[in-house]
């Protein structure tokens, strides 16, 4: 069974500035029990959805503490992976470790797999 997300207040800070990270903050934390990754200059932990990730959590424990953008675009991730990573985002890298890469968003495969015509 899927959890139902609960709104626990875990901020909308979308609009407030987010939390700066170097990579030397994220290569700090590369293991199962504190696991951060980095995606299109965004950092994220995936220590709690080690366990969930379709994908397997090999592949992000690979990635820790370092830039997954390419594995992570060369999957295709679909939208609703892309909606569910907001969830572990944490901050931004700081602007001299930035690889400044372009989020072009899902694959057009990617999407229309997870689209269920009503
Ligand atoms: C927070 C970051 C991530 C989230 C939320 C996430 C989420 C997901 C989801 C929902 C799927 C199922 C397919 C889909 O909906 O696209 C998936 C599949 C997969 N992911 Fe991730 N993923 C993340 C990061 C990564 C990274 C960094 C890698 C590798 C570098 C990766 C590798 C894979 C692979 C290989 C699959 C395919 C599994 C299969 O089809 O058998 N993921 N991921």
């Amino acid at each position: 069974m899927v959890e139902e997300e609960k709104d626990n207040s875990l901020v909308e800070t979308s609009k407030a500035s987010p939390k700066m990270y170097t990579l030397a903050d994220v290569l700090e934390h590369t293991k199962n029990d504190s696991c951060w990754i980095v995606i299109h200059d965004k950092v994220y932990d995936v220590t709690k959805f080690l366990d969930e990730h379709p994908g397997g959590e090999e592949v992000l424990l690979e990635q820790a503490g370092g830039d997954s953008t390419e594995g992570f675009e060369d999957v295709g991730h679909s939208t609703d992976a892309r909606e569910m990573m907001k969830e572990y985002f944490i901050g931004e890298l700081v602007e001299e470790d930035r690889k400044n890469t372009k989020d072009t968003g899902p694959k057009p495969w990617a999407t229309e797999s997870t689209s269920t015509e009503k």
